[in-house]
């Protein structure tokens, strides 16, 4: 395992689509091991490959007990809406109010290639949204921005 260095919001290829993974094989097994190494470095909730360079439809999420793996993930449904505060480890230093759904189910690949839904509430929830969306291109404060927050107004909210 090692860990990969995350590419910034300024480079183009954070707004290529990823594609869909159609063999699991040992190279995808270790970008899972890289990614898993380099948010646990990063001590943040998600990392998308596209964030370390691999336009390949793979996310890793870790928030609270929950790590996962996810390779092809695509939401099935969502319902509500959440308003938090959100940022990305390709964008240092800044963070936002996002509008989120409260509720999402999604599925997706596990790494032995076995098809598994989840549903997620709250704060796994906008890390779903969050991850999916940078396969397709997108940053959270593209269409999901209420507003950006200062670091003092972070610090109040608690964050
Ligand atoms: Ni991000």
């Amino acid at each position: 395992m090692a860990t990969r260095q995350i590419v910034k919001d300024t480079e183009d290829i954070l707004r290529k689509k990823s594609r869909p993974v159609e063999r699991i094989d040992d190279r995808v097994l270790a970008l899972l091991d890289d990614m898993n190494e380099t948010l646990t470095k990063a001590d943040g909730a998600g990392l998308a490959a596209v964030q370390v360079g691999v336009l390949k439809r793979v996310v890793v999420i870790h928030v609270g007990e929950d790590e996962l793996e996810l390779i092809n993930p695509r939401i099935l449904s969502q319902s509500g809406e959440q308003e938090t505060v959100e940022g990305c480890l390709s964008c240092p230093g800044k963070w936002g109010i996002t509008k989120r759904p409260m509720k999402v189910k999604v599925e997706y690949l596990d790494r032995n290639g076995k098809k598994r839904t989840k549903t997620a509430e709250g704060l796994l929830a906008k890390a779903f949204c969050h991850e999916i969306d940078h396969l397709d291109g997108k940053l959270y404060y593209d269409e999901s921005l209420v507003r950006f927050v200062t670091e003092e107004e972070l610090e109040q909210l608690g964050s």
